[in-house]
Parts: structure tokens; C-alpha cells; sequence
């Protein structure tokens, strides 16, 4: 039997992301857990407007979003919990800048480099719309087709109760199981 436990947002794991963009000249990045996606190359992030972070992407429309993988964990949880506000983190990551200038963190096994859409304001929380331009993967992560491989990658999630989780076992492909039931 289900227990109703009120208007609890149980739409996770979502992927553990760190957010990059130029502040004044310096990278400052940050961890971001209120992560979807909103078409093929759309991807949403839920921010706190106030965030350092938050005034280079909105200063140059810019912005990196780095998948994490288990090696990378406690930087990404150190951006997480210390603001550029009171600490440098510029050289948390080394990186290089992508194509729109937005800065790349070289140890993320992918990273996504985008531009900032639209901004929907919330509850206090800003929605920032962001669009998909470079995606640069680690070449040991891709399939043949070049796309990929999750069950290498192995991204870490997040889950509300303040955990991390790891992925990366595929179950079963899509679309088979269905045709089958039946
Ligand atoms: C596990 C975890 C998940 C987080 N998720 C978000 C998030 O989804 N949105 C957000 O605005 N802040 C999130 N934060 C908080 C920011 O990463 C944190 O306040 C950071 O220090 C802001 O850095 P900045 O001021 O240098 O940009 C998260 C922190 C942790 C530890």
C-alpha cells in the first residue's frame, strides 16, 4: 500500500554536473544537481541566482556543464559547498577554453559547452535554458558510432537525500523488452 508523502519531487537521480563560466577574466565553477533537459540539444539547470557562477553566465551567455565521474566527485563536491564569492576556485580544474570561450575543465570525461537561451525566474530559483553548441567527450568513452558509452562513462547522480550514486549497468536496451511483452 502507498503512503502519500505530500508534493515530494520524486523525479530523481538527475546527473551530478559542475558548471563553469568566465567571472571577470577567471573561471568559477560550481556543482549543479537540479539538472534536465528540455529538448535534444536543450539541457535546464536550476540555480540560485545569487551564485558567483550565475554572474559570468549571465555577464557573457556562456557556460560549460561537465558530467562527473567517480574521479572526479570531490572537486566537483568542493565547488559544490565553497562560493567563488569568499574563495578562488579558478584552479580547481585546469581547462582550456571552448570554441564560444567558455571554459573546459580537462579532467571531465565530457563536457558540454553552451549558451544561455532564456532565464525563467521561479520561487526565487532562476531556470536557465541552456543550448547544447560543443560537446567534447573523452575518445576512450565513445562507441563506434561515436556516440557515448554510459555503461563507461559511469556519471555520478544525485539523489535528495543528499547522496551520490553511480551509474553505468545497462539493464537492457530500449524498445526490445516492449516488443516483446505481448
Ligand atoms: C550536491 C550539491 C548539489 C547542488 N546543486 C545545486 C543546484 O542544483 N543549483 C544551485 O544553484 N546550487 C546547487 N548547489 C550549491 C552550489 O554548488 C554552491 O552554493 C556553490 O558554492 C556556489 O558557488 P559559486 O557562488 O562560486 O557559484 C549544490 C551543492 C551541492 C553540494
Amino acid at each position: 500500500m502507498k503512503r502519500n508523502i505530500g508534493n515530494y519531487n520524486a523525479a530523481f537521480p538527475t546527473p551530478v554536473v559542475v558548471v563553469g563560466s568566465m567571472v571577470d577574466g577567471k573561471p568559477n565553477w560550481f556543482e549543479v544537481a537540479w539538472v534536465g533537459i528540455g529538448d535534444k540539444d536543450i539541457v535546464t539547470l536550476s540555480v540560485t541566482p545569487s551564485h558567483k557562477t550565475c554572474e559570468g553566465i549571465r555577464a557573457t551567455g556562456r557556460l560549460s556543464i561537465a558530467l562527473v565521474d567517480e574521479a572526479l566527485m570531490q572537486r566537483a563536491d568542493y565547488v559544490g559547498i565553497v562560493s567563488g564569492k569568499k574563495v578562488d576556485k579558478s584552479e580547481v580544474f585546469d581547462w582550456t577554453a571552448g570554441d564560444l570561450g567558455a571554459p573546459i575543465p580537462t579532467d571531465a570525461p565530457v563536457v558540454m559547452e553552451c549558451e544561455l537561451l532564456d532565464t525563467y525566474t521561479q520561487h526565487g530559483m532562476n531556470l536557465l535554458i541552456c543550448k547544447v553548441k560543443n560537446t567534447y567527450a573523452e575518445e576512450s568513452l565513445l562507441d563506434e558510432k561515436g556516440k557515448i558509452d554510459y555503461g563507461k562513462l559511469k556519471p555520478i547522480l544525485f539523489e535528495p537525500r543528499f547522496n551520490y550514486l553511480l551509474t553505468g549497468h545497462i539493464v537492457s536496451p530500449c524498445i526490445e523488452p516492449g516488443k516483446a511483452y505481448k
